[in-house]
């Protein structure tokens, strides 16, 4: 099955899901409404939703609490969104103005406080503690993965492990807790929800990886999201990990990043260089072994159709281009 394929068999659901955000997301005041509402309607690919709905299928996917977890997890992933912007000072978002540059940091930091408390409120009907355990856990792991970052910004010193923990935090645990809350709240196993668990953890360590990959090998227009600003704001995410083994790349950046005000023209061929440089397919090659570790948590599941469309999920994740 293709990935279109799997985005079709869950049309109804996936429909509902998007009504259910967007009256999530009605806000009693103009500026918080269209700030919300436009994030909403930019798009986006709902891929935690998907993972919700897919992971939903080991129990009974018909309960009512599945569609109400799948907003749930766009809605925190929404919120995180809205503040990692002011975070990167980053202008564009699924191709749209970001809340940020089209009011300002402030009204930012409220739009991300009111889409977590709408998570929060729907969440709140769960009978389930564990939901609510997840969704405390994933909050606080996100909040600790940017925090990481912001104080590791511009340290070239760093060791790979510390990258490794801050993408876990910031990325891999919301797509690990989508799967694990999809399980649950279909009325799964322990056991399966916690295989789901580790297949939705490997699968975000790739995702993010990819994405750190993308921000050096894509384009603003491929993206929706500006590219090559990474490493300009400091962020050290793994190709530049594995160019900084080259004693030659080496060099350039950590000159350029130790430098008081580069000129655009030098981050430009730091930037160059690095995509230019192995260090692109060595990334490749770690978000690959995440991907091959998922796959093997999908053998460990009971074998439906379903598993098969994960495969298909996981498949994409090593190939997508935006
Ligand atoms: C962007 O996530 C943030 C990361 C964790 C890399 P997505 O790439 O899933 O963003 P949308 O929802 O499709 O816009
Ligand atoms: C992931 O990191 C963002 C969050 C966890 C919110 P990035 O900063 O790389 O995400 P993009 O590239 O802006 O989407
Ligand atoms: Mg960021
Ligand atoms: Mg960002
Ligand atoms: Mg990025």
């Amino acid at each position: 099955m293709t990935l279109a394929q799997i985005y079709a068999e869950q049309k109804k659901s996936l429909k509902m899901i998007e009504k259910k955000l967007e009256l999530a997301l009605e806000a009693p005041h103009p500026i918080l409404n269209q700030a919300a509402l436009d994030l909403l309607k930019a798009g986006g690919k709902r891929i935690r939703p998907l993972l919700v709905l897919l992971s939903a299928q080991y129990g009974d996917p018909d309960r009512k609490e599945v569609i109400d977890a799948a907003v749930t997890l766009e809605l925190i992933h929404m919120a995180s969104l809205v503040h990692d912007d002011v975070v990167d000072d980053s202008d564009l978002r699924r191709g749209k103005p970001t809340v940020k540059a089209r009011w300002d940091n402030r009204v930012a930091m409220y739009t991300g406080d009111y889409i977590f408390a709408r998570a929060i409120e729907l969440i709140a009907a769960f009978d389930h503690p564990e939901a609510h355990q997840v969704i405390s856990k994933v909050i606080r792991d996100l909040s600790l993965g940017e925090i990481d970052q912001i104080k590791d910004l511009y340290n070239w010193k760093q060791n790979l492990r510390c990258y490794l923990l801050r993408i876990k935090r910031k990325t891999a645990i919301l797509m690990a807790l989508s799967c694990q809350l999809g399980a649950f709240s279909a009325g799964c196993t322990d056991a399966v929800a916690k295989k789901l668990y580790y297949f939705g953890y490997f699968l975000g360590m790739s995702f993010q990886i990819t994405d750190d990959i993308l921000d050096f090998v894509g384009t603003e227009k491929q993206l929706g999201k500006p590219a090559g600003s990474d490493l300009r704001n400091g962020n050290i995410t793994l190709p530049v990990f594995y160019a900084l083994r080259d004693s030659e790349l080496h060099q350039s950046i950590v000159s350029i990043i130790e430098s008081d005000e580069p000129a655009d023209q030098e981050w430009r061929s730091v930037i160059d260089s690095i995509r230019d440089s192995g260090a692109i397919q060595a990334a490749e090659s770690l978000s690959d072994r995440y991907l091959e570790k998922a796959i093997v948590k999908l053998h460990e599941l009971p074998q439906l159709p379903v598993t098969h469309s994960l495969k298909e999920i996981a498949e994409y994740i090593g190939t997508r281009k935006y």
